[in-house]
């Protein structure tokens, strides 16, 4: 998939595109039904896009979202696109528990935290996951201890 993030940026610039969601560092524009871009508003958010592609590209977990591309300076980061989930107890069936307290107890979870400094609790929270094609997803993993550490540690 070829990404033309000039475009995008103009797209941007000149309101065409949608927001649909807003995090600390990023907005997330709908590009179409399939894929989002995170445009970063800040050093933040271009770190959190950084982290996010390094993560994906370091591992086959199917529970991340997939990432199209990044533009060269970590401005933009197009996802594929997720239908937002409203509450933990939409995710818990698909891993066969009953409160976030399990759910970050599985393997899977654990592994992202150990390998990539993925922050847990975060994981616990409806805000961070989507569905895909009928299944739970990871949307923002580009918060690591890391990231926190540079760029929040005035929390
Ligand atoms: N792939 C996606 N598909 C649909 N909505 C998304 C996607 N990624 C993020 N969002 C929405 O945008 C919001 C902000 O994105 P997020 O990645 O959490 O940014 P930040 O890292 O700045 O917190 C999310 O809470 C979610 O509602
Ligand atoms: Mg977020």
């Amino acid at each position: 998939m070829s990404i033309n993030f000039e475009t995008i940026s103009e797209k941007i610039r000149t309101k065409s595109l949608k927001p649909i969601g807003r995090g600390s560092g990023r907005t997330v524009f709908a590009l179409d039904e399939k894929s989002v871009v995170k445009a970063a508003r800040n050093p933040r958010g271009i770190a959190q896009n950084i982290a996010e592609f390094d993560i994906f590209s370091r591992t086959k977990s199917p529970i991340l979202a997939k990432i199209f591309g990044i533009s060269e300076d970590g401005r933009f980061l197009v996802m594929e696109r997720a239908l937002p989930a409203y509450s933990m107890s939409e995710i818990y069936p698909h891993f066969s528990v009953q409160s976030s307290r399990a759910l970050l107890k599985l393997p899977e979870l654990k592994e992202l935290s150990h390998n990539f400094g993925l922050i847990l609790p975060d994981l616990g929270r409806a805000a961070n996951w989507g569905i895909i094609e009928g299944k739970p997803k990871i949307l923002d993993f580009g918060f690591t201890k890391l990231v926190k550490k540079r760029y929040y540690s005035f929390i």
